[in-house]
Protein backbone atom coordinates (compact mmCIF):
# COMPACT_ATOMS: atom_id res chain seq x y z
CA UNK A 1 0.00 0.00 0.00
CA UNK A 2 1.31 3.60 -0.60
CA UNK A 3 2.01 6.00 1.97
CA UNK A 4 2.35 9.93 2.26
CA UNK A 5 6.35 8.84 2.15
CA UNK A 6 5.72 7.50 -1.62
CA UNK A 7 3.98 10.51 -2.84
CA UNK A 8 5.78 12.02 -5.87
CA UNK A 9 5.64 15.71 -6.42
CA UNK A 10 7.44 17.02 -9.22
CA UNK A 11 7.45 20.75 -10.93
CA UNK A 12 8.17 21.81 -14.87
CA UNK A 13 7.92 25.58 -15.71
CA UNK A 14 6.66 26.97 -19.31
CA UNK A 15 8.37 29.39 -21.66
CA UNK A 16 8.70 32.32 -23.02
CA UNK A 17 11.47 32.75 -26.23
CA UNK A 18 13.19 35.44 -26.27
CA UNK A 19 14.27 35.20 -29.98
CA UNK A 20 15.12 32.27 -32.19
CA UNK A 21 11.43 30.87 -33.47
CA UNK A 22 11.05 27.94 -35.96
CA UNK A 23 14.59 27.98 -35.66
CA UNK A 24 14.46 24.51 -33.45
CA UNK A 25 13.49 22.11 -36.21
CA UNK A 26 16.64 23.10 -38.39
CA UNK A 27 19.26 22.43 -35.63
CA UNK A 28 19.49 26.07 -35.41
CA UNK A 29 20.11 28.92 -31.92
CA UNK A 30 17.53 29.66 -29.80
CA UNK A 31 17.27 32.33 -26.35
CA UNK A 32 14.59 30.85 -24.30
CA UNK A 33 13.74 31.34 -20.55
CA UNK A 34 11.83 29.27 -18.07
CA UNK A 35 9.30 31.23 -16.65
CA UNK A 36 7.84 31.43 -13.11
CA UNK A 37 4.66 29.51 -14.30
CA UNK A 38 4.44 25.84 -13.81
CA UNK A 39 3.19 22.76 -14.41
CA UNK A 40 2.94 20.59 -10.62
CA UNK A 41 2.22 17.13 -10.66
CA UNK A 42 1.86 14.87 -7.22
CA UNK A 43 0.87 10.97 -6.94
CA UNK A 44 1.71 8.05 -5.85
CA UNK A 45 2.78 4.78 -7.32
CA UNK A 46 -0.54 2.26 -7.69
CA UNK A 47 -0.88 -1.38 -8.01
CA UNK A 48 -3.52 -1.27 -10.90
CA UNK A 49 -1.72 -0.80 -14.26
CA UNK A 50 -3.46 2.39 -14.99
CA UNK A 51 -2.81 6.30 -14.93
CA UNK A 52 -5.37 7.92 -13.32
CA UNK A 53 -4.65 11.96 -13.18
CA UNK A 54 -7.13 14.84 -13.18
CA UNK A 55 -6.54 17.99 -14.18
CA UNK A 56 -7.38 21.60 -12.64
CA UNK A 57 -7.06 22.60 -16.51
CA UNK A 58 -10.09 19.69 -17.53
CA UNK A 59 -13.06 18.79 -16.02
CA UNK A 60 -12.73 14.99 -17.80
CA UNK A 61 -9.90 13.18 -16.16
CA UNK A 62 -7.37 11.27 -17.89
CA UNK A 63 -7.30 7.31 -17.20
CA UNK A 64 -4.74 5.34 -19.12
CA UNK A 65 -4.70 1.32 -18.92
CA UNK A 66 -1.05 0.01 -19.47
CA UNK A 67 1.17 -0.39 -20.86
CA UNK A 68 -0.22 2.65 -22.98
CA UNK A 69 -1.87 3.03 -26.49
CA UNK A 70 -1.65 6.95 -27.95
CA UNK A 71 -4.42 6.54 -30.52
CA UNK A 72 -7.63 7.87 -30.27
CA UNK A 73 -7.46 8.47 -26.17
CA UNK A 74 -9.74 10.89 -25.37
CA UNK A 75 -9.42 13.70 -23.63
CA UNK A 76 -7.05 15.67 -26.21
CA UNK A 77 -4.54 16.04 -22.92
CA UNK A 78 -4.70 12.52 -21.91
CA UNK A 79 -2.80 11.60 -24.76
CA UNK A 80 -0.05 13.16 -23.74
CA UNK A 81 0.06 11.02 -20.77
CA UNK A 82 -0.10 7.92 -22.61
CA UNK A 83 2.67 8.99 -25.60
CA UNK A 84 4.86 9.88 -22.50
CA UNK A 85 3.64 6.67 -20.86
CA UNK A 86 4.56 5.01 -23.83
CA UNK A 87 8.14 6.53 -24.24
CA UNK A 88 8.85 5.26 -20.90
CA UNK A 89 7.64 1.89 -21.48
CA UNK A 90 5.99 2.11 -18.06
CA UNK A 91 3.84 -0.82 -16.82
CA UNK A 92 3.06 0.40 -13.28
CA UNK A 93 -0.06 2.25 -11.98
CA UNK A 94 0.54 6.19 -11.17
CA UNK A 95 -2.52 8.35 -9.73
CA UNK A 96 -2.43 11.54 -9.31
CA UNK A 97 -3.45 15.59 -10.10
CA UNK A 98 -1.94 17.93 -12.11
CA UNK A 99 -1.72 21.74 -11.70
CA UNK A 100 -0.76 24.14 -14.15
CA UNK A 101 -0.31 28.09 -13.99
CA UNK A 102 1.11 28.73 -17.43
CA UNK A 103 -2.35 29.63 -19.39
CA UNK A 104 -3.25 26.41 -22.39
CA UNK A 105 -2.79 27.98 -25.93
CA UNK A 106 -1.49 31.07 -25.01
CA UNK A 107 2.46 29.94 -27.03
CA UNK A 108 4.18 29.60 -23.22
CA UNK A 109 4.33 25.89 -23.65
CA UNK A 110 1.51 24.49 -21.26
CA UNK A 111 2.14 21.27 -23.28
CA UNK A 112 5.79 21.10 -23.29
CA UNK A 113 5.77 21.34 -18.93
CA UNK A 114 3.07 18.78 -19.15
CA UNK A 115 4.75 16.53 -20.96
CA UNK A 116 8.17 17.00 -19.39
CA UNK A 117 6.27 17.20 -15.88
CA UNK A 118 4.73 13.66 -16.78
CA UNK A 119 8.59 12.59 -17.81
CA UNK A 120 9.64 13.01 -14.23
CA UNK A 121 6.56 12.13 -12.67
CA UNK A 122 6.18 8.72 -14.15
CA UNK A 123 10.10 8.01 -13.56
CA UNK A 124 10.97 9.89 -10.65
CA UNK A 125 13.51 7.18 -9.73
CA UNK A 126 15.05 6.85 -13.31
CA UNK A 127 18.61 7.98 -14.50
CA UNK A 128 17.85 10.00 -17.07
CA UNK A 129 19.56 12.98 -18.10
CA UNK A 130 17.95 15.90 -18.80
CA UNK A 131 18.45 15.80 -22.38
CA UNK A 132 17.18 12.37 -22.54
CA UNK A 133 14.15 13.08 -21.03
CA UNK A 134 13.93 16.31 -23.22
CA UNK A 135 14.69 13.88 -26.35
CA UNK A 136 11.90 11.48 -25.06
CA UNK A 137 9.42 14.34 -24.43
CA UNK A 138 9.83 15.41 -27.97
CA UNK A 139 9.26 11.81 -29.63
CA UNK A 140 6.11 12.07 -27.14
CA UNK A 141 4.61 15.29 -28.26
CA UNK A 142 5.21 14.33 -31.81
CA UNK A 143 3.13 11.02 -30.89
CA UNK A 144 0.38 12.85 -29.10
CA UNK A 145 -0.15 15.65 -32.06
CA UNK A 146 1.54 14.39 -34.99
CA UNK A 147 3.55 17.58 -35.65
CA UNK A 148 6.92 17.46 -36.26
CA UNK A 149 8.01 20.22 -33.17
CA UNK A 150 11.43 20.56 -32.53
CA UNK A 151 13.23 20.41 -29.01
CA UNK A 152 12.99 24.12 -27.98
CA UNK A 153 9.84 23.89 -25.53
CA UNK A 154 11.18 20.43 -23.48
CA UNK A 155 14.80 21.73 -23.51
CA UNK A 156 14.07 25.20 -22.18
CA UNK A 157 11.73 23.62 -19.46
CA UNK A 158 14.52 21.15 -18.21
CA UNK A 159 17.27 23.60 -18.62
CA UNK A 160 15.87 26.57 -16.92
CA UNK A 161 17.98 28.43 -14.44
CA UNK A 162 17.10 31.18 -12.39
CA UNK A 163 18.03 34.67 -13.86
CA UNK A 164 19.29 33.67 -17.02
CA UNK A 165 18.21 33.17 -20.30
CA UNK A 166 19.36 29.37 -22.23
CA UNK A 167 21.63 29.72 -25.71
CA UNK A 168 20.06 26.73 -27.29
CA UNK A 169 22.09 24.79 -29.80
CA UNK A 170 19.57 22.54 -31.72
CA UNK A 171 21.91 20.50 -33.38
CA UNK A 172 24.64 20.30 -30.74
CA UNK A 173 21.71 20.16 -27.99
CA UNK A 174 24.23 22.11 -25.79
CA UNK A 175 23.22 24.69 -23.73
CA UNK A 176 24.74 27.91 -22.45
CA UNK A 177 22.85 30.29 -19.67
CA UNK A 178 22.96 33.58 -20.32
CA UNK A 179 22.84 36.45 -17.59
CA UNK A 180 19.93 38.74 -17.87
CA UNK A 181 20.37 42.28 -17.28
CA UNK A 182 19.01 43.93 -14.22
CA UNK A 183 18.08 46.97 -15.59
CA UNK A 184 15.26 45.37 -17.10
CA UNK A 185 11.95 43.36 -17.78
CA UNK A 186 10.67 41.22 -19.61
CA UNK A 187 6.90 41.29 -20.07
CA UNK A 188 4.02 38.93 -21.68
CA UNK A 189 0.59 40.05 -22.73
CA UNK A 190 -1.44 37.57 -24.00
CA UNK A 191 -3.33 38.08 -26.83
CA UNK A 192 -4.80 35.26 -28.56
CA UNK A 193 -5.67 31.40 -27.90
CA UNK A 194 -3.92 29.04 -30.57
CA UNK A 195 -2.71 25.37 -30.61
CA UNK A 196 0.07 24.08 -32.52
CA UNK A 197 -1.59 21.04 -34.03
CA UNK A 198 -4.06 22.15 -36.99
CA UNK A 199 -1.78 25.30 -37.86
CA UNK A 200 0.40 25.78 -40.58
CA UNK A 201 3.45 24.59 -38.08
CA UNK A 202 4.12 21.58 -40.59
CA UNK A 203 3.81 23.25 -43.68
CA UNK A 204 6.80 25.86 -42.21
CA UNK A 205 9.24 22.62 -40.94
CA UNK A 206 7.72 20.71 -44.70
CA UNK A 207 9.67 24.02 -46.43
CA UNK A 208 12.37 24.41 -44.46
CA UNK A 209 13.34 20.84 -45.16
CA UNK A 210 12.24 21.63 -49.14
CA UNK A 211 15.04 24.29 -48.89
CA UNK A 212 17.59 22.24 -47.08
CA UNK A 213 17.32 19.57 -49.89
CA UNK A 214 18.34 22.47 -52.36
CA UNK A 215 20.69 24.23 -50.28
CA UNK A 216 21.87 21.74 -47.53
CA UNK A 217 21.69 23.02 -43.78
CA UNK A 218 20.00 25.84 -42.94
CA UNK A 219 22.17 26.12 -40.00
CA UNK A 220 25.18 26.86 -41.51
CA UNK A 221 24.05 29.05 -44.09
CA UNK A 222 24.49 32.56 -44.74
CA UNK A 223 22.45 34.68 -46.68
CA UNK A 224 24.07 34.60 -50.27
CA UNK A 225 23.82 31.19 -50.21
CA UNK A 226 19.87 30.91 -50.85
CA UNK A 227 20.10 32.48 -54.15
CA UNK A 228 19.70 28.91 -55.28
CA UNK A 229 16.18 29.00 -53.92
CA UNK A 230 13.91 29.68 -56.95
CA UNK A 231 10.64 29.24 -55.02
CA UNK A 232 9.82 32.93 -53.63
CA UNK A 233 8.17 31.38 -50.45
CA UNK A 234 11.30 28.41 -50.01
CA UNK A 235 13.13 31.82 -50.04
CA UNK A 236 11.28 33.53 -48.01
CA UNK A 237 11.37 30.74 -45.18
CA UNK A 238 14.75 30.12 -45.31
CA UNK A 239 15.57 34.14 -45.29
CA UNK A 240 13.57 34.01 -41.92
CA UNK A 241 15.44 31.16 -40.32
CA UNK A 242 19.16 32.07 -41.75
CA UNK A 243 18.22 36.01 -40.29
CA UNK A 244 16.74 34.34 -36.81
CA UNK A 245 19.87 32.23 -36.32
CA UNK A 246 22.48 34.87 -36.83
CA UNK A 247 20.07 37.34 -34.44
CA UNK A 248 20.32 35.03 -31.78
CA UNK A 249 23.93 35.07 -31.91
CA UNK A 250 23.94 38.80 -31.93
CA UNK A 251 21.28 38.97 -29.34
CA UNK A 252 23.49 36.98 -27.01
CA UNK A 253 26.36 39.41 -27.28
CA UNK A 254 24.29 42.88 -26.67
CA UNK A 255 22.33 40.74 -23.65
CA UNK A 256 25.90 40.06 -22.42
CA UNK A 257 27.42 43.74 -22.87
CA UNK A 258 24.36 45.18 -21.42
CA UNK A 259 22.94 46.79 -24.90
CA UNK A 260 19.68 46.56 -24.08
CA UNK A 261 18.58 48.69 -27.03
CA UNK A 262 20.46 46.43 -29.44
CA UNK A 263 18.82 43.49 -28.27
CA UNK A 264 15.11 44.89 -28.06
CA UNK A 265 16.41 45.75 -32.05
CA UNK A 266 16.84 42.35 -32.92
CA UNK A 267 13.78 41.03 -30.93
CA UNK A 268 11.85 43.61 -32.80
CA UNK A 269 13.24 42.68 -36.53
CA UNK A 270 13.00 39.19 -35.51
CA UNK A 271 8.99 39.82 -35.10
CA UNK A 272 9.34 41.58 -38.67
CA UNK A 273 10.86 38.21 -40.16
CA UNK A 274 7.90 35.94 -38.71
CA UNK A 275 5.73 37.99 -39.78
CA UNK A 276 6.62 38.92 -43.67
CA UNK A 277 8.95 35.94 -44.58
CA UNK A 278 7.92 33.31 -42.56
CA UNK A 279 3.85 34.31 -42.08
CA UNK A 280 3.60 32.84 -38.77
CA UNK A 281 1.84 36.55 -37.05
CA UNK A 282 -1.73 37.34 -37.42
CA UNK A 283 -3.19 40.85 -37.05
CA UNK A 284 -3.66 41.20 -33.44
CA UNK A 285 -0.03 40.03 -32.70
CA UNK A 286 1.12 42.45 -35.33
CA UNK A 287 -0.75 45.52 -33.80
CA UNK A 288 0.37 44.75 -30.15
CA UNK A 289 4.08 44.38 -31.19
CA UNK A 290 3.39 48.25 -32.70
CA UNK A 291 1.73 49.37 -29.38
CA UNK A 292 4.48 47.66 -27.89
CA UNK A 293 7.66 49.45 -29.77
CA UNK A 294 6.11 52.64 -29.44
CA UNK A 295 5.44 52.52 -25.77
CA UNK A 296 8.33 54.94 -23.48
CA UNK A 297 10.91 52.88 -21.67
CA UNK A 298 10.33 49.42 -24.72
CA UNK A 299 13.35 47.74 -26.05
CA UNK A 300 11.62 45.81 -28.47
CA UNK A 301 9.23 43.52 -28.76
CA UNK A 302 7.74 40.45 -31.00
CA UNK A 303 5.93 37.54 -30.88
CA UNK A 304 7.16 34.35 -28.96
CA UNK A 305 7.26 30.43 -29.38
CA UNK A 306 4.90 29.27 -32.74
CA UNK A 307 2.98 32.31 -33.92
CA UNK A 308 -0.47 31.95 -35.17
CA UNK A 309 -2.07 33.72 -32.08
CA UNK A 310 -0.47 33.52 -28.25
CA UNK A 311 1.56 36.18 -26.61
CA UNK A 312 4.01 38.60 -27.63
CA UNK A 313 7.02 39.58 -25.72
CA UNK A 314 9.10 42.88 -24.87
CA UNK A 315 11.98 44.15 -23.13
CA UNK A 316 11.05 47.17 -21.37
CA UNK A 317 12.39 49.24 -18.67
CA UNK A 318 10.79 48.59 -15.43
CA UNK A 319 7.44 49.37 -15.07
CA UNK A 320 7.30 50.90 -18.62
CA UNK A 321 4.36 48.46 -20.09
CA UNK A 322 1.46 48.85 -17.27
CA UNK A 323 -1.12 45.32 -17.86
CA UNK A 324 1.01 42.83 -18.63
CA UNK A 325 3.23 39.96 -16.70
CA UNK A 326 6.34 40.37 -15.96
CA UNK A 327 8.06 37.10 -15.95
CA UNK A 328 11.04 35.61 -14.33
CA UNK A 329 13.58 33.39 -15.27
CA UNK A 330 13.48 30.49 -12.94
CA UNK A 331 15.48 26.85 -12.29
CA UNK A 332 14.45 24.12 -14.85
CA UNK A 333 12.39 21.25 -14.19
CA UNK A 334 12.69 19.04 -10.61
CA UNK A 335 11.27 16.29 -8.72
CA UNK A 336 10.74 18.14 -5.96
CA UNK A 337 9.93 15.03 -3.49
CA UNK A 338 9.76 11.34 -3.88
CA UNK A 339 12.38 10.58 -6.12
CA UNK A 340 15.76 11.52 -7.16
CA UNK A 341 16.35 14.66 -7.83
CA UNK A 342 17.53 15.95 -11.96
CA UNK A 343 20.55 17.94 -11.45
CA UNK A 344 21.61 20.54 -14.07
CA UNK A 345 23.87 19.91 -16.89
CA UNK A 346 23.53 17.75 -19.76
C1 LIG B 1 6.57 25.59 -30.85
C2 LIG B 1 7.34 24.28 -30.96
C3 LIG B 1 8.84 24.54 -30.78
C4 LIG B 1 9.34 25.65 -31.69
C5 LIG B 1 8.44 26.88 -31.58
C6 LIG B 1 8.82 27.95 -32.58
O1 LIG B 1 6.65 26.08 -29.55
O2 LIG B 1 6.91 23.36 -30.00
O3 LIG B 1 9.55 23.33 -31.01
O4 LIG B 1 9.44 25.21 -33.02
O5 LIG B 1 7.07 26.55 -31.77
O6 LIG B 1 10.10 28.42 -32.32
Amino acid sequence: MSTADDRVEVRAPGRVNLIGDHTDYTGGLALPLAIDRQIVIRGVDTDEPVISLTSDQDATPASIPLPAVVADTEPPWARRVAAIAAELGREQGFAGSVESTVPIGAGLSSSGALGVALALALSADADHSRLEVALLCQRAQQAATGVPAGILDEMASLHGLGGHALLLDCHELSIEPVPLPEGAEIVVKYISHRTVAGSPYSDRVAACFAAEEVIGPLRLARMEDLSPLSDPVLLARARHVVSENERVRQSVDAFRSGDLKAAGRLMTASHTSLRDDYEVSTPDLDSAVETLVSTPGVYGARLTGAGFGGCVIALAEPGAVTEAWVVRAVDGAEVVSGGSNYYRGP
